[in-house]
């Protein structure tokens, strides 16, 4: 028997993602196989392409960490799931909690091993956790990376409480996570945007203060003085990097905390020791979190009631198109591509 898979042949451009028949895989011991339901696009997904990705990247492979699926056939000495259960992939494979395995950085999926963009897809059992009953396989897909990131910025270090003050960066999968997770913890969201169309989105979603970027190239001085009056915001969401991480510094107040997660900037001027230092907050890097981040992120997910912001659906055929749309930065939210929905 044979299914379809999604594979970069090479890393030189979008067009080099193109459709494979293969065998289907056997479940070994330990393993389970998944028919993979939906898939989410993440910014790495197209980042070893744009030539923009922090760590090493094969060609070959089958991109896409997040999905969603139902498990088919479980090898021997399966004793946590059985078929027909319906199961959300961990952005880690291998990051079961505490410190991360040695080189899990350069076994992720797409770009060291193979991903999620396949029709069936055989995984160790510890590789993916339960999807709650009122979460959709179109949903719980967005789940794995932004989501989880976002969680893990606002809870992984010092928690952010009730009453306190989050910055967003831009309306990435990412950071309209962070502002609907801020916001169910009670804290004041201030997010930065390119446009306005995209403002009204981020003030639908609960924002409380919107500051473009491009009217106001300053904005971390601004954020501070204007908005929380001389204060500053304890946690900033930072996603941009080094083009937007001094302003990050200038917006965060003493003892905040600045979670740095991205990279989606290209200019790189630079931090200043003494700007870094004097900021008096709390660098903390992060990439995405371990299997009980994510365990608990759908805990919060599913009490808190809340919807991922989809901007738009695919189905597995037009995958190429999908990653063109994540490309372009149109895409307010996730980009979802349907497998076997
Ligand atoms: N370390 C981790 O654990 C981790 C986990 C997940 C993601 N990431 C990284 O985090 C970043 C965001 O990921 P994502 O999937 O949310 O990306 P995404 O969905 O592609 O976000 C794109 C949005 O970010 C904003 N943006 C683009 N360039 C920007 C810039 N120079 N400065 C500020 N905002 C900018 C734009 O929104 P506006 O037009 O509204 O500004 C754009 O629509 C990526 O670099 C990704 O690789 C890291």
């Amino acid at each position: 028997m044979t299914m379809h898979a999604w594979r970069f042949d090479a890393l030189s451009s979008l067009a080099d993602l193109t459709l494979h028949d293969e065998p289907l895989p056997v479940p070994l011991r330990g393993e389970v196989l998944i028919r993979v339901c939906a898939v989410s696009l993440n910014y790495r997904d197209i980042a070893p392409v744009l030539g923009r990705y922090i760590w090493p990247a094969k060609p070959g492979l089958i991109p896409c960490s997040d999905a969603t699926g139902e498990i088919v056939a479980v090898g021997e000495g399966v004793t946590a799931f059985k078929p027909g259960d319906r199961v959300v992939s961990c952005f880690h494979a291998r990051w079961l909690g505490g410190r991360p395995p040695f080189g899990m950085m350069l076994q992720s999926y797409g770009t060291g091993s193979d991903g999620w963009l396949v029709e069936f897809k055989v995984v160790s059992q510890e590789a993916i956790v339960s999807l709650p009953d009122n979460i959709s396989v179109r949903d719980g897909a967005t789940l794995p990376c932004a989501a989880t990131t976002a969680w893990n910025a606002l809870s992984g270090g010092t928690p952010v409480r009730a009453g306190q003050t989050v910055l967003t960066l831009g309306t990435g999968g990412v950071s309209m996570f962070a502002v609907q997770l801020a916001k169910a913890v009670g804290a004041t969201v201030i997010a930065t945007t390119s446009s306005a169309e995209k403002a009204e989105r981020l003030k639908a979603l609960g924002a409380d203060h919107i500051v473009n970027y491009n009217d106001i190239p300053v904005w971390g001085q601004h954020i501070t003085r204007e908005v929380t009056h001389g204060t500053g915001v304890d946690c900033v969401v930072e996603v941009g990097g080094p083009a937007t991480i001094n302003q990050s510094l200038d917006a965060v107040r003493w003892g905040g905390e600045v979670v740095l997660i991205g990279f989606l900037s290209s200019e790189n001027p630079g931090i200043d020791y003494f700007h870094l230092k004097g900021c008096g907050a709390t660098i903390r890097s992060v990439a995405v979190g371990d299997r009980p981040m994510l365990e608990e992120l759908l805990r919060v997910w599913t009490v808190s009631g809340l919807s991922p912001v989809i901007d738009s659906v695919f189905s597995f055929a037009e995958a190429r198109a999908a990653f063109q749309h994540l490309q372009s930065g149109s895409h307010v939210g996730k980009i979802v591509i349907t497998v076997n929905d």
